[in-house]
């Protein structure tokens, strides 16, 4: 069939026809989007970003060199580092070949600044974090965009007020539960593994008013270790879907499709328990709950599975991986710096061994400050991107100086590293790459320091996980007088959706 079609044509015509059409295709994209672009460029007075210099013909196409120099240093636990020492040395903003298309990358607090405040009706989140996140994280908050995202917003909102997130006694309860796992004769213990069981089991009731007590033995709620891991496992292979332009999910995962699966009943069980519960009080044969619960607020909106499953597992991964990574990164520092620790201690001993309340908590100057420093040497979400859903201008990156506008076309990647925006020296000093507390007593940084994002999709848990985080070290610095490192292996990142420490965080803690 196919031979008596082509059998009239000659090659070298389907060749020409072939140019032709790319030729027409770019005639066409010249006077209309590409005229449109120049007019905005002229009009903005935008320079030419610096392009990164690809090594070889499969670099110069696809980024190969970049993306296997990524793959390798990602694999050896140093993506971030290597991608600051890579970039930055002599630029703030850049665009390099990402697979099948450019990418602008920027470390220029000025332009996070528009990419995320002032120009945020101009980006969005982009196809590839929709489709990576999406198969078991649904549509929630951090899935989607526009209406639907301010809708989401909207309705969650109300379960981080002050009230709900000052309520400390399930945290006294969680922690306590954790404090039982730790030896007391300094033998050797992974805090970061205690930590992620912590948000786990402390997240889980404030999301769904049960928790998964993973921290109980015996009273572990069913399936529960098995949904931390799966949990673990898949936002690690997402990472790796963000990192490889979603390339790793050619490769066959039976575990990740089945850990997914396990996700999605696991929660879809809670959500379908919550329904029947609140029918059986609107009926009146139910009883009413007591405790403040997430899930039982979004019911007030909504009865829809899907959307209840969606947005309590959003925020599930919004709020225990982050703060387990800044508790266990803050202790991986105080394991290591007694000058540190001494401090802490001495305004955490003026509380007489009593448990604070949230306001006292809130002016420990101490206490704050070693927060903020982990929050800006270990960053939990050390990057992040947004693509340019209209032809739009960035501040800063143009020009030989890099300091005219520079032009992003629609549907470009954007990505900021926090990482190497935080350990810059022309803004935190030569000592920038120091882990030093006492630098906030003078700092008031803006857009250069974003451990939470900034502009209307800044982090809506902020105060629930500074509270969580603040609590946790105090209960702990009061049990514990002395704490010890126990290994010396150089620190390596395990990254998942966020950042956490390939080697936990391994120390010994003595009573006294
Ligand atoms: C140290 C702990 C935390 C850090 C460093 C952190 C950081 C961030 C960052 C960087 C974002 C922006 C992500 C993006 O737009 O791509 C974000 C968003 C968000 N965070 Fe947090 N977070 C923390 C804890 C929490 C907690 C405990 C919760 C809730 C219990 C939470 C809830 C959220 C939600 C719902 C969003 C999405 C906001 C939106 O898109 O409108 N976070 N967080």
């Amino acid at each position: 069939m196919a031979e008596h079609i082509f059998s009239g044509i000659s090659l070298p015509a389907i060749f020409v026809a072939i140019v032709a059409f790319f030729l027409v295709r770019r005639i066409y994209w010249e006077v209309t989007e590409g005229a449109s672009q120049k007019r905005l460029a002229k009009e903005s007075g935008c320079q030419p970003v610096y392009r990164w210099q690809h090594k070889g013909v499969l670099g110069y196409f696809f980024g190969y060199d970049v993306m296997k120099e990524n793959f390798v240093a990602g694999k050896a636990g140093r993506f971030h580092e290597n991608a600051r020492l890579r970039n930055w040395q002599n630029h703030k903003t850049i665009q390099v070949r990402n697979f099948n298309r450019d990418f602008i990358m920027t470390i220029e607090p000025e332009n996070v600044k528009a990419l995320l405040g002032t120009k945020f009706p101009d980006f969005g989140l982009g196809n590839l974090r929709i489709s990576t996140m999406s198969p078991v994280f649904g549509q929630g908050i951090f899935t989607s965009d526009g209406k639907a995202w301010e809708h989401s917003r909207a309705m969650i909102r109300p379960s981080f007020t002050k009230q709900q997130v000052g309520d400390l006694s399930s945290y006294e309860h969680h922690v306590n539960n954790m404090m039982a796992h730790i030896p007391k004769d300094g033998q050797t213990v992974d805090l970061q593994e205690l930590f992620f069981k912590l948000t786990m089991d402390s997240a889980t009731e404030f999301l769904f008013g049960k928790s998964t007590n993973t921290l109980v033995p015996g009273q572990e709620q069913k399936g529960a270790t098995r949904f931390t891991d799966a949990f673990t496992y898949v936002t690690e292979r997402m990472s790796r879907d963000f990192r490889t332009a979603r390339l790793s999910r050619f490769l066959p995962d039976k575990k990740r499709v089945e850990d997914s699966e396990f996700i999605r009943k696991f929660a879809s069980d809670i959500v379908d328990e919550a329904i029947a519960q609140q029918e059986d009080i609107e009926k009146g044969v139910g009883e009413e709950r007591r405790n403040y619960t997430f899930l039982f607020e979004l019911l007030k909106v909504t009865r829809d599975p899907y959307i209840l499953r969606s947005e309590t597992l959003n925020v599930l991964l919004a709020g225990r991986d982050t703060t387990a990574s800044l508790l266990s990164h803050t202790f991986f520092e105080l394991a290591r710096r007694p000058d540190v620790w001494a401090k802490l201690q001495a305004e955490i001993d003026q509380l007489g061994g009593q448990a604070p309340d949230y306001e006292t908590m809130k002016s420990m100057k101490y206490v704050k400050w070693v927060l903020n420093e982990s929050l800006r040497l270990w960053p939990v979400v050390p990057g992040n991107t947004r693509i340019a859903v209209r032809d739009t201008v960035l501040p800063l990156g143009g020009g030989p100086d890099e300091k005219s506008p520079i032009l992003v076309p629609k549907g470009t990647p954007v990505g900021y590293s926090v990482w190497s925006m935080h350990r810059r020296k022309d803004f935190y000093g030569e000592d920038a790459l120091q882990y030093k507390p006492e630098r906030w007593e003078k700092l008031r940084p803006g857009w250069e320091y974003l451990p939470f994002n900034g502009g209307p999709r800044i982090c809506i848990g902020q105060n629930f996980a500074l509270t969580e985080a603040s609590y946790t070290m105090i209960r702990l610095l009061q049990h514990f007088k002395r704490i010890e490192p126990r290994d010396d292996k150089p620190w390596t990142e395990f990254q998942t959706l966020t950042l956490a420490i390939g080697n936990g965080v391994k120390v010994g803690l003595y009573p006294n």
